[in-house]
């Protein structure tokens, strides 16, 4: 997501922002900007904003041909979330007075009902952002103490935020604050540092506090007080980072790849933030299609490709199974030279991680042309999907570098999953109860897959064993299938490993053929409506002598002896499932192209974003 970066000390603060946006570069932005506080005597304080409504070279180049000079500052390098990447939308931002700056990293769930109290009370504003509610809140409750403003602020705030803010009133104090986003302070010779990553900071100091979930900064040229809104002083955890820059910008991961299956769980949260009601009502900010009109629609159609098509299957297969809607996914690529059939009736929901993928627009294109309703499901703001479909619903799963889908699939299933629920709710098709049911489930998937990486080592070692064979059949059922499609897909693109993934059932029509003992299979076995089917299918594999590397739910024994290896997953809603199995299979394929030596991050013949047919 987006960048930020503070300075407090005895330099001048320009430069170093300037400095660490460019280390914040790699994250991906669409905007940058910087606040710097200029003036040593009351009278002539005032504090100067440099902004760029594109790469942060413009902004350095602003900033070199006017160079404001002052102590204290912050910077920020934007992946718009709410509003378009425009000039008034880069942070950072103020309040009516032009005394509180702020920059954020994050979600606030609750902006558009805290806008409208504080436009009520007479509040000005002036970008699209959720961000900008912070420095207007915090002028609403300042009574000439910053720092208890933005405690009694931050109260208020539902989501996810990191933050570096100051005011023009005082001009010794810099206040971080987090929740539900990372945020770090450095520490380093008469001067400090806010950062979201250590990357921006790693030049200039090695001593890093790290900040606790609702934990405030207050960092002055004495030092840096950490409390908690309520105003109770803690002790953070300090650490000692001996990175270098490319090993902070993964976050000490060996890959972006393993790094950002690693930021699965907060993706995953952040797919549902603000979205999901306890009742498991549904609503999409920038796809905010009254009931009535969604219920209208007779037919949903799912583009993709690649990772994002398998994504889409898992659409086709939740839509019909709770909404009851007949759904189809397709090839956006093969979907593009037919002669469909629907038209303004049907729903297409075109799945794209980039929102560039050159078939899948064409795809849109032609679903807009015959006047079906078009919804984008994309982790890029602003992209060409989002930007040509009817509606968009953002991942927020923050920027993907490793060419490889990995956090952006599991917040694509997260997503349908919510939409499935929607279009299930509008249709009069689940109950109350069942849809508390799914919102427990879908809640607890954050901690589940944090659990679930917590084993990486024993999936590594199973991967280890399993590298030596050249070829791998994976299979599932239902829900299973694309999951094996994606797992097959995930291990070939990155370890050159021939893998292909098939249904149970299609099993005995051909590929059994091919298995032998040098041919594992990779079975998808968690409890589902046809599990006893997959288990009947392991029984005829095995007796073809393949390998068997089989996932099953906690406390299922009916592989033991069966299967040569059975990955135990906690016994959880079908759709949670997919998506821990998806997971262990990312991390299975990581750990078998590591072991084979490839470069994972960038795997041969691959571009991120395909954007030519
Ligand atoms: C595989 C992968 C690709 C993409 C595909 C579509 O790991 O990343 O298969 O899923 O190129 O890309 P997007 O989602 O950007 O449309």
């Amino acid at each position: 997501m987006c960048g930020i970066i503070g300075y407090l000390g005895d330099r001048e603060a320009t430069p170093i922002l300037m400095e660490s946006l460019k280390r914040l570069e790699y994250r991906g932005y669409d905007s940058a900007g910087v606040a710097v506080l200029e003036g040593h005597q009351r009278a002539d304080r005032h504090t100067s904003v440099t902004k760029s409504e594109s790469k942060v070279d413009v902004l350095i180049e602003k900033l070199q041909a006017n160079m404001p000079t002052g102590k204290l500052g912050i910077g920020h390098t934007r992946w718009a979330t709410h509003g378009k990447p425009t000039y008034v939308n880069a942070h950072p931002h103020t309040d009516c007075t032009n005394r509180i700056y702020v920059v954020h990293n994050g979600i606030i769930e609750n902006f558009a009902e805290l806008k409208k109290e504080l436009e009520a009370a007479g509040h000005e504003f002036t970008s699209d952002t959720d961000t900008e509610v912070v420095p207007h809140l915090i002028e609403a409750n300042y009574k000439g103490d910053f720092l208890a403003a933005v405690r009694a602020a931050l109260k208020r705030i539902r989501g996810a935020y990191a933050l570096a803010m100051f005011s023009t009133d005082d001009p010794e104090l810099l206040v971080g604050a987090r929740l539900n986003a990372p945020l770090v302070v450095g520490l380093g010779e008469h001067e400090y540092y806010v950062a979201s990553d250590i990357t921006a900071i790693i030049p200039y100091t090695k001593r890093v506090l790290i900040l606790g979930e609702g934990e405030v900064a207050a960092v002055t040229p004495l030092g840096a007080e950490v409390s908690t809104l309520d105003g109770t002083t803690v002790k953070p955890k300090l650490v000692h980072v001996d990175w270098d820059v490319s090993q902070a910008q993964k976050g000490g991961f060996a890959h972006f790849m393993l790094k950002e299956i690693h930021d699965t769980p907060e993706a995953v949260a952040n797919a549902m933030r603000g979205r999901l009601t306890d009742d498991g009502i549904v609503s999409f900010r920038e796809f905010d299609v009254e009931d009535k009109k969604l219920k209208g629609y007779e037919e949903v159609l799912l583009l993709g490709m690649g990772t994002s098509r398998h994504a889409a299957m898992v659409g086709e297969f939740l839509i019909e199974d709770w909404a009851g809607i007949p759904a189809r996914a397709q090839d956006a690529s093969e979907f593009r030279y037919r002669r469909p059939t629907f038209g303004p009736k049907t729903l297409a929901v075109v799945l794209t991680q980039s929102g560039e993928t050159a078939d899948t627009l064409v795809g849109l294109h032609r679903a807009k042309e015959r006047g079906a309703l078009t919804v984008a499901v994309t982790n890029v703001f602003a992209s060409s999907a989002a930007r040509d479909a009817d509606g968009a619903i953002y991942l927020h799963a923050g920027p993907e570098i490793g060419v490889a889908s990995t956090k952006t699939l599991t917040a694509h299933m997260v997503s349908l999953g919510l939409l499935s629920l929607r279009l299930a709710t509008v249709n009069g098709r689940v109950s109350l109860e069942r849809r508390r049911e799914l919102v427990t489930a879908l809640r607890a998937l954050p901690d589940q897959v944090r659990e679930l990486i917590d084993r990486e080592k024993e999936i590594a070692k199973i991967a280890h064993r399993y590298s030596r064979y050249r070829n791998f059949m994976y299979f599932g059922r239902g829900l299973g299938y694309p999951v094996a499609l994606e797992g097959a897909l995930k291990l070939k693109e990155i370890s050159y490993v021939h893998a292909e993934g098939t249904t149970g059932g299609e099993l005995k029509h051909g590929p059994i053929a091919l298995l032998d003992k040098e041919f594992p299979v990779v079975a998808i076995c968690t409890a589902s409506p046809t599990k006893d089917k997959m288990v009947s299918n392991v029984h005829e594999i095995v007796a073809r002598n393949a390998p068997v590397l089989a996932l099953i739910t906690k406390g299922d024994r009916s592989l033991d002896d069966v299967a040569m290896d059975v990955f135990e997953m906690p016994a959880v809603e079908e759709v949670a499932s997919a998506i821990l199995n998806t997971v262990m299979l990312q991390l299975f394929a990581y750990h078998v192209a590591i072991k084979l030596g490839q470069d994972v991050d960038q795997p041969r013949n691959l571009a991120k974003s395909v954007t030519v047919e």
